[in-house]
């Protein structure tokens, strides 16, 4: 056997720490010897309850090198991220540089290593909103546009690198002008497979907030669209709680930190007196993730503006009403099972009424086997001949 690949990981928010579970978890058990990980978290989520949570449920290794950059504007934070992450680069050999997603962590990341020359795979490669004002549509250009490999979740990402330009080749070695496109299925759908039992034994989320399962419904926010802006922040508030109150059923919103900071500045004081004094509107502080696919697994609905929820949902057959103008999980509005309705409490409560009235169309599996962490690292010890 050859020198193992070295790879460095780099996480830093919230969805990538849980992400990075599945490509460890395959490393650690399928791939000894052949591949090596070093783990850098940049610290962009730092309280107990948006990172280290994870680490402890996950069985992820505790991160090699953390970069303790927190929170800032946009700038502030990716140049500190960038700093950190080319100082490891400039100090220690890596062979490839892993990334996921889209945050300011993923663009930091690509932009650090595409510069000194150090090959990066992509990990949700070629999603698109097309939509720039998201700060994660420039993320993940950005990021694509710098990677050696690719792996995209679904067949539209691949479209979606087709329409940029991307060949779809994969007969010569892997480079970053010549890049390999991989459809390798979604980590996501990996972890949520095999996390779904565990959950379901450890999480008594449901009995400890006094829910039946099939009757309540989840809700998360947090796109800065949302949140930052006054008149859609009210918006969301109020179509949650005039679910709860039409329908009767609990609502579940475990808090971003994001939101809980705008809710305090920008909600109406009657609107948050209101939530805060409605017995049936659980706003409970972050979950862990065995706690979260608890309750996407028995929640009747799922209300959101996260990329991670909508899926997740999805992957346990629920419905959900898409808090966003766009989604980059096109297929799940296209088939029927998400619905887009902004911040208008009009679509939200036309789109929740229809899913609480008629269920969700069947979920056909379009993220892959559950196998893309092995996929992934199969790809990249065969492109460099380590196989
Ligand atoms: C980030 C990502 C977003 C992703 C989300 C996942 C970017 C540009 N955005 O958004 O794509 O969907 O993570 O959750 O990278 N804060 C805390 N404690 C923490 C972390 C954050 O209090 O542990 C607060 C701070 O006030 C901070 C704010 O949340 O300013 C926003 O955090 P930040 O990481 O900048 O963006 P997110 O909204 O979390
Ligand atoms: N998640 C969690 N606890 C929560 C909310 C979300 O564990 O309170 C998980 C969720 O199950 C999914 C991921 O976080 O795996 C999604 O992250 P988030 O919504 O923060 O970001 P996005 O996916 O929109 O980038």
């Amino acid at each position: 056997m050859g020198k193992p690949l070295r790879i460095l990981t780099i996480i830093g928010a919230r969805p990538q720490i849980i992400k990075a579970a599945a490509i460890s978890h395959a490393v650690r058990t399928q791939f000894q010897g052949r591949i090596t990980e070093t783990l850098l978290h940049t610290g962009q989520h730092y309280d107990n309850n948006m990172s280290q949570v994870f680490f402890d449920e996950l069985g992820i290794p505790r991160a090699d090198i953390s970069l303790g950059v927190g929170s800032g504007a946009h700038g502030a934070q990716t140049a500190r991220m960038i700093e950190g992450i080319e100082h490891e680069l400039a100090e220690a050999r890596h062979d490839v540089v892993l990334l996921y997603g889209d945050t300011n962590s993923t663009l930091a990341g690509a932009v650090a290593a595409a510069k000194l020359h150090i090959p990066v795979a992509h990990v949700e490669a070629g999603l698109r909103s097309f939509n720039k004002a998201m700060p994660e549509e420039v993320n993940r250009i950005v990021c694509d546009h710098c990677s050696t490999w690719l792996f995209c979740p679904t067949e539209t990402a691949v479209k979606n690198l087709v329409r940029e330009g991307f060949a779809t080749d994969l007969s010569k070695p892997a480079t970053v002008d010549r890049p390999h496109v991989v459809a390798s299925g979604d980590v996501m759908y990996d972890n949520s497979m095999r996390f779904a039992e565990l959950a379901a034994v450890r999480s008594n989320v449901l009995s400890e907030l006094g829910l039946e399962h099939g009757s309540f419904i989840l809700a998360t926010v947090h796109r800065d669209h949302n949140t930052d802006d006054a008149g859609r922040i009210n918006a969301v508030f109020s179509s949650l709680l005039e679910l709860c109150r039409t329908h009767g059923l609990p609502v579940v919103l475990p808090v971003h930190p994001r939101t809980r900071k705008m809710m305090a500045s920008l909600l109406d004081p009657n609107l948050l007196q209101a939530v805060g004094s409605e017995a049936d509107f659980h706003m409970i502080p972050p979950m862990g993730f065995l706690d979260m696919i608890a309750l996407e697994r028995g929640a009747s609905l799922v209300v959101t503006d996260s990329g991670g929820v909508q899926k997740e949902a999805y992957f346990f057959g629920r419905p959900v009403v898409v808090l966003r103008p766009e989604t980059e999980w096109v297929e799940l509005v296209e088939q029927g099972q998400a619905v887009l309705a902004d911040a208008d409490p009009g679509r939200i409560a036309t789109a929740a009424a229809a899913f609480l009235r008629n269920g969700v169309p069947p979920c056909p599996p379009i993220f892959g086997d559950g196998h893309a962490a092995v996929a992934i690292c199969s790809h990249l010890l065969g492109i460099k001949g380590h196989l």
